[in-house]
């Protein structure tokens, strides 16, 4: 009798080790509203991973929630984390478009038992909030120190910064200037906007009347960047020799057919670009033009997702699938392999993505379409804001 109950024990057992689980990754994003195209981005990056890597990882089924935070809204984004949390059971959340949504979260992570992939809010100071986030996107720190090097090389010695005032925008601004001031520039103005600024002719009148030679700007992608580089070229700034400089947020390829000529020799300094010429990119442009329908709408979110569903499934792998959150983070430290934007690595200390930063220019192909053209390469890029934050 007894040995019977045990055998159907280690049947039990050894039947429940071969059982396949669903693990639930919660990803939150702008699904609707004027960023939604940025959450498509992400949704096609996701897509492009499972096409190509199986939605499986082992034994395991791998189930994607999306939740909609359409413009950034800590509040709402901390409450829909808890209900993947709490009701879903996701074991790692992930995507994230703004910088305030994905502070909300940092704080739920460790109780929760839950890591947080970071597929694009790029405030540098994002990952010290937490020992569970991992960031596979970029930061601005990252991409707009190189830019101010550009700047000075191209004859530019004042430069105006106009900068989103939020995470995203004071580290942008505070990277350029360090950047340009190293190498003998000045930055005669620095100007802050509210997120929400839509009418950018009163900035672009500052910026003609500063005396600078060149403009440096971020703002968050989406129509608001779109709309300040037309506002750059109707307000004749263009045309009285005013040079632009920014990361590529100011240029995502997916703005490029409404910007037209506008755009043309805009040069920016950014990890991604849709034309980067690899096959590993080459791959998944094809994979995540398939899943957004319309390859013209690819932008940057894809590739940080893309990424970011690796570090995952190797978190999964590392784990077996069980929910262990620190071990699944500690796993992916120091992980390097070829993204579709280049060679990366997980730095082990910061948990932040190592990559190439590309500098580019807006060109014309022979098709007549635009495209951020890669005419330099600063390689091994970590992440200079980690420093600064010291
Ligand atoms: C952010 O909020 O961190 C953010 C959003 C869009 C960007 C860059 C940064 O293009």
């Amino acid at each position: 009798m007894k040995r019977t109950v045990l055998a159907a024990l280690a049947a039990l057992i050894i039947g429940g080790v071969a059982q396949a689980d669903t693990i639930k990754i919660g990803v939150i994003g702008p699904f609707s509203g004027p960023f939604a195209l940025q959450g498509k981005n992400f949704k096609a990056g996701i897509d492009a991973y499972m096409v190509l890597n199986g939605s499986n990882v082992g034994d395991d089924d791998i189930e994607i929630i999306y939740r909609d935070v359409p413009q950034p809204d800590p509040a709402q984004s901390k409450a829909l984390a808890q209900e993947l949390v709490v009701k879903e059971g996701v074991q790692y959340l992930a995507g994230f478009y703004f910088t305030p949504d994905a502070m909300a979260v940092t704080p739920l992570l460790e109780q929760a038992n839950v890591p947080l992939v970071i597929m694009n809010a790029a405030t540098s100071a994002i990952v010290t909030k937490s020992p569970l986030a991992v960031r596979t996107s970029f930061t601005l720190w990252q991409t707009s120190t190189p830019i101010a090097k550009v700047a000075k090389d191209a004859g530019v010695s004042k430069v105006i910064s106009v900068v989103s005032d939020y995470g995203p925008g004071v580290d942008a601004e505070n990277a350029f200037k360090k950047g340009f001031e190293a190498v003998g520039g000045e930055v005669v103005e620095a100007i802050r906007m509210p997120l929400a600024t839509n009418d950018f002719s009163p900035i672009m009148q500052r910026v003609k009347d500063s005396g600078a030679e060149g403009l440096f700007a971020f703002l968050p992608s989406g129509p608001t960047t779109l709309g300040f580089v037309k506002a750059f070229n109707e307000n004749g700034l263009k045309d009285a020799g005013i040079k632009f400089f920014a990361p590529g947020d100011l240029t995502q390829e997916s703005d490029l057919p409404a910007l037209g000529e506008a755009a043309l020799g805009i040069q920016t300094t950014f990890h991604y670009a849709v034309s980067h010429d690899s096959p590993e990119n080459k791959a998944f442009v094809e994979a995540a033009g398939k899943a957004i329908g319309n390859p013209a709408e690819l932008s940057f979110p894809s590739v940080g997702a893309y990424d970011g569903m690796h570090v995952i499934y190797k978190m999964i792998a590392a784990t077996g699938g069980e929910q262990d959150a620190q071990k699944a983070v500690d796993a992916v430290k120091g992980l390097s392999w070829t993204s579709p934007r280049g060679p990366v690595s997980i730095d082990p200390e910061s948990r932040h993505i190592t990559q190439n930063i590309y500098l580019r220019e807006v060109a014309k192909a022979e098709d007549g379409s635009y495209y951020n053209k890669e005419i330099a390469t600063f390689e091994k890029q970590g992440d200079p804001g980690l420093a600064a934050l010291k």
